[in-house]
This record gives C-alpha cells, sequence and structure tokens, in this order.
C-alpha cells in the first residue's frame, strides 16, 4: 500500500515495485543520476553517458495487464522526468520470491560476467526481450544479438552472454516480471503525474502550441526522444529555461495511410517504424533494414523520426531515404500549417527552416507501387549502434533495359545530407551498359565536399560514395526486380 504522502506529490514515479510521489526534481538531471543518486539504486552503471555501451540500460512501462507496454532505454541520456508518470525497472527489481530472474539465473550459469560493470545492461536488455517479445526456443542466436547489439562488454567476451540469451528464451515466461506489474490502483495514481517549472510535459498539440508561444527559442528544448538534445545537456552542461517533452502526445504519433499517401506523427518512435514496416500493407525489406541499422534497440525506443529531422545532420540516416521518396514536412504553428519539401526543410548544417512558433507535425510520402524500386546503404565503423560514415539512398525504376526514373541521396558528404541532382541527370535514360561512370565520378568531385574526421576520412567518403552508388544501380538490374 503506498503511503498518502507519498501520492499526494506533484511528481508520481514507480520503480520497481515501489511508487514514489517528489515534490520536485531538478529538470535537468539524468533518469541515471536520479536512480543513482537520488534513489541509490547503483545496480544501473554509467559506462559512456552517451548512450553508447548500455550499461545504464533500465525498462520502462506503462499501462496495466495484460496490456502493459515494456522497452528498454538508455537511462543516461534520458531525463528523470520523460518518465514520471511511468515505471522503470532496474536490475534490482527483477529477481521475485521465486528467486532470480530466469536471465539472471542464465548469466550465472554460462559464466556469462568477470568484472561485472556491464552485466547489469544485459541483464536489463535481455529481460525487456524474453518479456515483451513472447519469445520461445525458436528464438535465433540472431535475434539475441541484435538484443544486445547496444551492450558492450569489455572483458568476458560475447558468447558466453549470447549463450545466456538462448538458455532465457527457452527458461522465461510470461509471469516473470507478475511481481513488478502496475496495478489498477497505481495505474490511476501515476495518471496525476503533473509537469513541474522547468520542465513541461504537454499532453496535446495545443498545449505545445502555448508553450512555444511563451518561449524563446535559446531558452527553451524541445524534447521528443532526447536520443540527440540530451547529449548536449549532459555533455556540454547546456541549461533551459524550460524544457517542452512532447514525447505523450498522442496526435504527434499517429501513422496513417490514406489514397497512397503514409504520413507519420513526428513523434513516431523508430522502433514503431520498425514494426509498422515489418508487417502490413507498407511491409518493405529496405526500410527494416535500414531501420534495423540505426543505433540500438534502447536507442530506437526512444528517438523519433521527427527528432531525426529537426536534428537536421548530415549523418541522419532516415534524411537521404526520405529525400529520395520525396516525403514532405508539415510544419505546423498557432494559425495553420505549411508543407515543405525535404530539401527545403533542411537548410544546413543542423538548421531546418522551422519559425521559432512552428513545430513539426508529421512526415509524408507517396508510398511506392514497390519497395522494391527503394534501396538504401549505410557504411559505419561499426555494425551495431553506431551512426554512418557514409549513407547512400536510391530510388530506382527501370524496365529491364533503361532507367526510367531515378533518384539518388547521400548522407556524410557534406553540411547536410544531398540529394545528388547532376549524377541522376547522367543516369536517368541509359541503359546499365552505357552509365558513364567516369562522369559521374568526376560530378561527384565537384559537388560534394566530405570532410575527415575520427569515422573516416574525406578520400574515403567520395570512394565509398561512387562504388556504393554504381553498386547499388547494379543491383536493381540484377535482382531483376526494379520494374
Ligand atoms: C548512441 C546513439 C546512436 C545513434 N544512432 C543513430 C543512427 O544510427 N542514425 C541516426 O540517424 N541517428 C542516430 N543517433 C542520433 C539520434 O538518435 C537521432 O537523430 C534521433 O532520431 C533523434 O530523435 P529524438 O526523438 O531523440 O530527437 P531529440 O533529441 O528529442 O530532438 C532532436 C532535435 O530536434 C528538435 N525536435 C524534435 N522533435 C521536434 C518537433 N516535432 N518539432 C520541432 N523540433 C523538434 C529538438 O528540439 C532537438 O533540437 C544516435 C544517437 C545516439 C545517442
Ligand atoms: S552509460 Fe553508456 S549507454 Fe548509458
Ligand atoms: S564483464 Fe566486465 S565489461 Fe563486461
Amino acid at each position: 500500500m503506498t503511503p498518502d504522502s507519498e501520492v499526494n506529490k506533484p511528481v508520481i514515479i514507480k520503480v520497481n515495485a515501489h511508487i514514489y510521489g517528489l515534490d520536485t526534481v531538478d529538470p535537468h538531471l539524468t533518469l541515471l543520476e536520479f536512480l543513482r543518486e537520488s534513489l541509490h539504486l547503483r545496480g544501473t552503471k554509467q559506462g559512456c553517458g552517451t548512450g553508447d555501451c548500455g550499461a545504464c540500460t533500465v525498462i520502462v512501462a506503462t499501462g496495466e495487464a495484460p496490456n502493459e507496454s515494456r522497452h528498454a532505454i538508455n537511462s543516461c541520456i534520458t531525463p528523470a522526468l520523460a518518465v514520471a508518470g511511468k515505471q522503470v525497472i532496474t536490475v534490482e527489481g527483477i529477481a521475485s520470491d521465486q528467486g532470480l530472474h530466469p536471465v539472471q539465473q542464465a548469466m550465472v550459469d554460462s559464466n556469462a560476467s568477470q568484472c561485472g560493470f556491464c552485466t547489469p545492461g544485459f541483464v536489463m536488455s535481455l529481460v525487456d526481450f524474453t518479456a515483451s517479445n513472447k519469445v520461445s526456443e525458436t528464438s535465433s542466436r540472431s535475434d539475441v544479438i541484435a538484443t544486445i547489439g547496444g551492450n558492450l562488454c569489455r572483458c568476458t567476451g560475447y558468447r558466453p552472454i549470447v549463450e545466456a540469451g538462448l538458455i532465457a528464451c527457452s527458461t522465461s515466461s510470461d509471469t516473470d516480471l507478475a511481481h513488478l506489474r502496475i496495478s489498477q490502483e497505481e495505474s490511476r495514481l501515476l495518471a496525476k503525474s503533473e509537469s513541474i517549472e522547468g520542465y513541461i510535459k504537454v499532453d496535446s498539440e495545443s498545449a505545445f502550441l502555448d508553450e512555444l508561444n511563451t518561449s524563446e527559442p535559446g531558452s527553451r528544448l524541445i524534447l521528443s526522444g532526447g536520443t540527440d538534445a540530451w547529449i548536449e545537456v549532459t555533455s556540454r552542461l547546456l541549461k533551459y529555461d524550460k524544457i517542452i517533452d512532447i514525447s505523450d502526445v498522442a496526435t504527434l504519433k499517429h501513422i496513417g495511410v490514406q489514397d497512397g499517401i503514409l504520413s507519420v506523427g513526428a513523434c513516431t518512435t523508430l522502433s514503431r517504424l520498425l514494426s509498422f514496416f515489418s508487417a502490413g500493407a507498407c511491409r518493405s525489406e529496405a526500410m527494416v533494414n535500414l531501420l534495423k541499422r540505426f543505433g540500438s534497440k534502447q536507442i530506437r525506443n526512444r528517438a523519433t523520426i521527427g527528432g531525426n529531422l529537426c536534428s537536421a545532420s548530415p549523418i541522419g540516416d532516415l534524411i537521404p531515404a526520405l529525400l529520395v521518396l520525396e516525403a514532405t514536412a508539415v510544419l505546423t504553428r498557432a494559425n495553420g500549417s505549411r508543407i515543405l519539401d525535404l530539401e527545403e526543410f533542411i537548410e544546413g548544417y543542423r538548421k531546418t527552416a522551422l519559425a521559432k512558433d512552428e513545430y513539426l507535425s508529421k512526415i509524408s510520402l507517396s508510398i511506392p507501387e514497390s519497395w522494391s524500386s527503394f534501396a538504401f546503404r549505410k557504411l559505419s565503423k561499426r555494425y551495431e549502434d553506431d551512426i554512418s560514415s557514409v549513407s547512400i539512398a536510391v530510388f530506382l525504376l527501370h524496365d529491364n533495359v533503361r532507367i526510367n526514373e531515378i533518384r539518388i541521396a547521400l548522407g556524410g558528404a557534406g553540411d547536410r545530407a544531398l540529394r545528388l541532382f547532376e549524377v541522376e541527370k547522367i543516369i536517368l535514360g541509359r541503359r546499365l551498359i552505357d552509365i558513364d561512370w567516369k562522369a559521374v565520378s568526376d560530378t561527384l568531385d565537384r559537388t560534394i565536399f566530405p570532410i575527415s574526421d575520427v569515422r573516416a576520412s574525406a578520400d574515403y567518403r567520395q570512394s565509398m560514395a561512387i562504388a556504393s552508388i554504381k553498386e547499388m544501380v547494379d543491383q536493381f538490374f540484377l535482382s531483376s526486380s526494379g520494374s
């Protein structure tokens, strides 16, 4: 039973089996700091602090059984107040009266831990997998590897961890986290959690507009998943007068298809997009492959399509893809909306066309007749959980002889992702054997300006751009399915 003194407070969070009521929380505090320093739950570790190592993985849960939803996230790049009104499950909470959680037991039995620093993070990623995917003995090694793609271990090595994951798939059951379920009464309490000064969690677009119209860009932060913006807070110690958290605005999370047009709300997470493109009428293997290469599961569970576009990073993976799919961005303000092509929306390095009283509400595109006319390739130093050195998206239609339509976009080769209009002109209307690849190469030399940095040299980026475009165009003919 939760004491009244706990629940008559503005901020309510359930952590493991306990409800906490709080008068206030520092709006700039991360969830990891809150767990470790405020609640003294030090099982959750800080490795990198930037979402790259997974040591800080926890599960965020909402909803009552049997409709609860649970997602593993990186607590180091999540504001503590982002989980107000929700439940956080940490490594301290998963064992029950029955003993260790099956994932913990499998880690012990497989000798899957040495120094143990990374272990709570791996355990929580695997608990999320076994709890939310109704896994069984049929889960494969590659499923387990994909699950722990956002977790790094520097001493044990991954083989015993993967073994533990596979064992846990066959020993876990739906009831392993039954002792942590959110009851009806708790659900009602959590719903009462309120915004506090400095951290406003808006629940509608009109409330969002009110906040936009009463604040200035330099002093406020619009926060969707925070996987880009919160790094600025933790690494550069930026402080804002007001953080406007839009991640729970239902209308900004809507995905809909009407008359062949796909509309995706700006706050749709990449995990949700991945599910969307994995099944149903819009099933697209190319989009699934793209999204699986985006960060880690923990990142995809928070990162949003709108955040990717609004951060306007030259290595944002969705931007080249959406450029060749000719997507449009809907910008909304109090007195209406305007629609911009993506080329107009992204104005430069981390610069968009958004005015100070506007936000990105949705992204729309015509669904291609066949998704096989779309291809995406990402080159990065590490396969899992890494950002691109270069990314290339191609949309191509051919009739087995000539190329009748082609759109190419490139990320990582300048201050923003670009459509390669001049290259497209060289290729359009040609037979494969007639394409002048020397002209393509010369054009790229003239029109793209990659930089050298820790990820790749400018020369590498330049060479990989041309090699990849050629290979991808060839591939459309080899698979003979682009017509
Ligand atoms: C470990 C790690 C791995 C990553 N891997 C990848 C990767 O593989 N590929 C990739 O492209 N990116 C990657 N990223 C970057 C980041 O995850 C993405 O850009 C993500 O899509 C950002 O979405 P978000 O919801 O977290 O944005 P946020 O961080 O919430 O916001 C980003 C910016 O957009 C603004 N904003 C957000 N939504 C709106 C809106 N609706 N209207 C107006 N402004 C808005 C915010 O104010 C902020 O300036 C990675 C990041 C990390 C930490
Ligand atoms: S501490 Fe490394 S991902 Fe959070
Ligand atoms: S057990 Fe030491 S880092 Fe993984």
